[in-house]
């Protein structure tokens, strides 16, 4: 049983860990067209600060690590980072989000180097509207449905897509993505827009409701639910004629932040608590000025108590985060 508690009473065992704030697309409900300022390479975490710190919060109870960005596959040589995690305990849940544009190229080695599972954004299946969403152009989502295959070919399972749906973009493709993920075996997850974009230009109008994104695709391919939310953010349904499953990711309408096990750790080494946290704890302070495994191990026990309640994104006092998504870490 982890260590990490909060006031709540929840349990923190997942860990997602940001490898950059880089990313080679510009998604419209994350960054602006012309990018985002970087952070300097030398304030981010090498590989070896990350393996510390994994380690000790690994000795505090974490059991689930997560990498994400901007995008985890910018970074160089991330399969050494993946086998020294393995390395550090056999038996952890490592996966991975990506927007999988190096799947293709990539997966083989990751899945060699142990990652288990992958999460790879994907918004639209139609090739010019992907294309304007994500702001770049290329054959993109053929690109990335081969790196799916190759991902499924190199062995990691589940495969899970995550969709997110915004009004007036992509809300009339729900069911032809709940009919690619039941021909490929993916678990498409469909995923609320949050006011977590760096333009500031989210609206409670963009935000497609999780209820009504189950309705439209249950009128053509029947649900029936799967699962209690558990620790997971997404709500899962099973197909009725049990052809695999999708989830629903309703953090706006339906916010799960009473059950969340999860704390984040952005690429330049600062601990967050919430994906909405107004506060941060400077881990990599601590590392690069000689502290012990145990003081950074009491920094970490002291943060997570404060966790927050939870979001505030229906509430008048919201305010929104200074760093956007793709600083954050998803
Ligand atoms: N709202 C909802 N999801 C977002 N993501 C990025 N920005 C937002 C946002 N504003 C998603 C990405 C990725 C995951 C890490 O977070 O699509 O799949
Ligand atoms: Fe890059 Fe992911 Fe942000 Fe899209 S959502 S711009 S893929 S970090």
């Amino acid at each position: 049983m982890s260590r990490l508690k909060d006031s709540f009473g929840r349990v923190i065992d997942d860990l997602r860990i940001s490898l950059t704030d880089r990313c080679n697309f510009r998604c419209v409900y994350c960054m602006p067209a012309e990018g985002l300022a970087w952070v300097p390479k030398r304030e981010i975490l090498t590989y070896e600060e990350i393996l510390r710190l994994v380690r000790i919060f690994i000795d505090l109870g974490i059991r689930t690590v997560r990498l994400t960005g901007g995008e985890p596959l910018m970074r160089q040589d991330i399969d050494v980072l993946i086998e020294g995690l393995i390395r550090l305990a056999p038996d952890l849940d490592l996966s991975m989000t990506s927007n999988g544009f190096f799947l293709k190229d990539k997966a083989p080695r990751l899945a060699a180097a142990g990652l288990k599972r992958i999460n790879v954004s994907l918004d639209s299946l139609q090739p010019e509207r992907f294309e304007r969403m994500v702001r770049r152009e290329g054959q993109l989502v053929f690109k990335i449905l081969d790196g799916l295959q190759v991902a499924r070919a190199a062995g990691l399972h589940p495969i899970k897509l995550n969709c997110v749906v915004m009004r007036g973009y992509n809300e009339d493709e729900l069911v032809d993505f709940a009919r690619l993920g039941r021909e490929n075996d993916y678990q498409v997850r469909f995923i609320e827009y949050m006011p977590l974009d760096a333009q500031g230009a989210w609206s409670m109008q963009a935000v497609v409701p999780g209820a009504e994104i189950l309705a439209r695709i249950h009128t053509v391919f029947p649900l029936v639910p799967a699962s209690g939310h558990g620790t997971e953010p997404a709500t899962v349904y099973r197909f009725a004629d049990g052809r695999g499953s999708i989830g629903v990711i309703a953090s706006v309408t339906e916010p799960f932040c009473e059950s969340c096990n999860r704390i984040r750790i952005t690429a330049d080494g600062q601990l967050r608590t919430c994906l909405f946290s107004l506060h941060e704890y400077n881990l990599k302070g601590l590392l690069r000025s000689g502290a012990t495994d145990e003081e950074i191990a009491d920094s970490i026990l002291a943060a997570v108590w404060k966790k927050e309640a939870g979001h505030k994104i229906n509430q008048p006092d919201f305010v929104k985060p200074a760093r956007s998504m793709s600083a954050i870490g998803g």
